[in-house]
């Protein structure tokens, strides 16, 4: 069967709001050895990409041009070194760009298998929130059952997914939100406590709590200072993101006391084989909690491809909870 020259991407010319998204065609790029062809169901849009909209966030040197940094659908066709897909697999994949797509080229190691009984759309939005909470709660902030997660942004794409996984891995979570409407979800996904930040202080409920182990922190700002302070003795705080900036003066003394550690990453710009041991462990820990029901992707709004800038106007105005996916 011979393969499609071309496909639809994402691009934007010019660094600005959500107008600035032009669908084009482009011709495909060779498919590598180590690489997998997927015909799209759908593809996530995340907070990053809107970043990167607005000239933020720049790809890495050798991302695959076009926004977008996950996809599901179908394998077309698999590279010469690619033993584990064949033609008509279903997948998802975690890509470094070019994700908003019909036909997306990713890595084989950055590619997971799907479930039969997981919807192919929705599972467009697992990949970057997967990868990101594993990395950076479980890998990096080592959450182990019984301990306290906090997280912030709970009914993001990143937080729906956090609350979920904890919960999974027999953590006890506290979620914050900026609306009560948000915090319901944050609460029916499984969050122990939903705290609305915009009525009420989450330190003073996270204290109330007896603190938090983990702590993954999109915020910044003044929420520094603030987790040093409410973590337990020994608690890992985890940067993904810095919403509220990343230039803060704190006062590390309680860090030394508490024996704490505060670190972050980013996903990215992972060297492939990183990924592809990231892709391995979530394959053997995370995919069982598909399968039981236990991590289901919060899917709320659905667009087509061609309408990208409405996707990414919806995404804007944080209306949004949970993801937000394009249909090609
Ligand atoms: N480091 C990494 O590897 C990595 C990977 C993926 C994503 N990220 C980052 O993680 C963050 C979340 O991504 P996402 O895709 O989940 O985005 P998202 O779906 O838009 O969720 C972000 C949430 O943060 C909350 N928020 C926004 N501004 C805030 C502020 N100033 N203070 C407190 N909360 C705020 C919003 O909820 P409320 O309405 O409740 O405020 C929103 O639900 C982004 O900043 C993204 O860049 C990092």
């Amino acid at each position: 069967m011979s393969l499609p020259q071309s496909h639809r991407i994402a691009i934007v010319h010019k660094p600005g709001g959500p107008e600035a998204i032009e669908i084009v065609e482009r011709p495909l790029a060779l498919l590598r050895d180590d690489e997998v062809l997927i015909r799209t169901a759908a593809c996530g849009v995340n907070r990053p990409d809107t970043f990167e909209r607005m000239g933020f966030y720049p790809p890495p040197p050798d991302a695959p041009e076009g926004l977008g940094l996950e996809c599901a659908g179908e394998i077309a066709a698999a590279g010469a070194a690619v033993d584990r897909f064949k033609p008509g697999d279903r997948v998802c994949a975690l890509v470094t760009g070019g994700g908003y797509s019909d036909l997306v080229i990713a890595k084989a190691g950055s590619t997971l298998p799907l479930p039969d009984d997981i919807d192919l759309v929705a599972a467009a939005g697992l990949p970057e929130t997967v990868f990101t909470v594993w990395a950076n709660v479980f890998e990096t902030g080592g959450l182990a059952a019984g301990e306290m997660l906090l997280v912030h942004g709970g009914a993001g794409g990143i937080g729906t997914t956090a609350i979920q996984m904890a919960k999974a891995a027999g953590a006890r979570v506290i979620a914050t939100a900026g609306s009560d409407k948000k915090c319901r979800l944050c609460r029916r996904l499984g969050a122990d406590v939903a705290i609305n930040y915009r009525t009420g202080d989450f330190a003073d409920t996270v204290r109330a709590e007896g603190g938090a182990d983990v702590i993954l922190d999109m915020v910044g700002g003044d929420y520094v200072q603030k987790h040093i302070d409410i973590a337990k003795p020994g608690g890992r705080i985890v940067q993904i993101a810095f919403l509220q900036g990343s230039r803060v003066e704190v006062d590390l003394m309680r860090l030394m006391l508490k024996r704490l550690t505060l670190t972050g990453s980013t996903l990215r710009a992972r060297p492939d084989d990183e990924k592809a041991r990231l892709a391995a462990a979530i394959e053997t820990t995370v995919w069982p909690w598909l399968e039981t029901g236990q991590l289901q992707p919060e899917v709320q709004a659905t667009f087509p491809l061609s309408d990208a800038s409405a996707a990414h106007r919806l995404m804007d105005s944080g209306d949004h909870a949970g993801k937000i996916l394009l249909i090609p």
